[in-house]
């Protein structure tokens, strides 16, 4: 019998993902629910033929190092790679693997969630509510913004940003989207126009962020974009934080230049813009666009088959190369 390769696991995860890892591989786990530090990655990763890492790994030269030059695939269990320096993988000739479509509705059903509740004040309205403050009805108590038939701007036209405007259209609403390239899938589907970044920024009612995290979209939405949007402009982001500069949304939320803000990312994850949090015009939640069980354990089983090709000799399915 083939003898069983030697993995390695940052998180441990649900039962259904560890089962199917024993039938591959020997593996060892992180047995506590937290990140490891630094020297626990180094010191773990050494000697594996495999390792399934998260977004919180910072999977640099110095830990490509540590593995050593048996190992086959840093298999990260989200399908954004931006933690793993994959010029450095390349170069030592490991494959790196993501886990794309798997997350797509859960993570592009959060965004909604987020468009809802900032055009319409629900943290804001429950937080009022459970303070115990006396409410009533009246003409201009918390008003919020339209949804139905209003422009929606999609950044990023990919499998998350289809997604996500496809399911607008319950609402009747426009879509404008801008991407590196006009997507004609995406137009077939969503019915969408394919506009630049600044007729997007001006035009859209909603703006929802959908694109990966690099040097390019580094700071995308900064104070010059924020000054474009209409002030009743609502921007949802559950991309990566780094894509807005955080303060001066901050500051554009506070002065009125736009309306509102849905965000499940940060520029400083796990720190949030302090200014940020005394803002009610602002959602925030901590991160949690794939987390739904189905969708976290759908996340295990597609890294643990990439893993699985690897170790084969196999091309894993969803290799990312620069
Ligand atoms: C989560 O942020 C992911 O990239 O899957």
């Amino acid at each position: 019998m083939k003898e069983k390769r030697n993995v390695y696991v940052t998180r441990l995860l649900h039962p259904p993902v560890m089962e199917r890892l024993k039938e591959i591989c020997n593996y060892e786990v992180n047995p506590e629910d937290r990140p490891l530090s630094r020297e626990e990655l180094l010191r773990n990763v050494k000697g594996r033929d495999a390792v399934l890492c998260f977004l919180h790994d910072q999977i640099d030269a110095e830990v490509l190092e540590a593995a050593g030059p048996q190992c086959k695939i840093f298999a990260n269990g989200a399908v954004g790679y931006n933690n793993i320096d994959l010029a450095e993988a390349e170069k030592r000739g490991i494959w790196v693997s993501n886990t794309p479509d798997v997350l797509t509705d859960a993570t592009a059903d959060l965004a909604w969630a987020l468009l809802f509740d900032a055009a319409r004040r629900v943290s804001e309205g429950d937080r009022l509510v459970r303070k115990g403050e006396e409410f009533e009805w009246a003409p201009n108590f918390m008003l919020g913004v339209d949804i139905t038939g209003r422009t929606l701007g999609v950044l990023g036209a990919g499998r998350i940003g289809s997604n996500f405007a496809r399911k607008s259209q319950g609402f009747g609403m426009k879509v404008l989207y801008s991407n590196r390239r006009p997507s004609p899938s995406f137009e077939a589907e969503t019915g969408a126009r394919y506009v630049d970044r600044e007729t997007l920024l001006r035009e859209s009612d909603f703006i929802s962020i959908h694109v990966p995290l690099t040097p390019e979209t580094h700071h995308m939405i900064g104070p010059k974009e924020l000054a474009m949007m209409k002030e009743t402009a609502v921007l949802i982001n559950t991309s990566r934080g780094p894509v807005i500069n955080e303060k001066a949304l901050a500051h554009a939320l506070k002065t009125g230049q736009i309306r509102a803000a849905g965000l499940d990312v940060y520029e400083n994850e796990p720190e949030v813009e302090p200014e940020l949090l005394s803002l009610d015009n602002v959602v925030m939640t901590p991160h949690i666009g794939s987390a739904t069980l189905d969708t976290r354990i759908n996340i295990g089983l597609l890294a643990v088959r990439n893993i699985e090709a690897a170790l084969n000799g196999e091309t894993p399915p969803n290799l990312v190369v620069k």
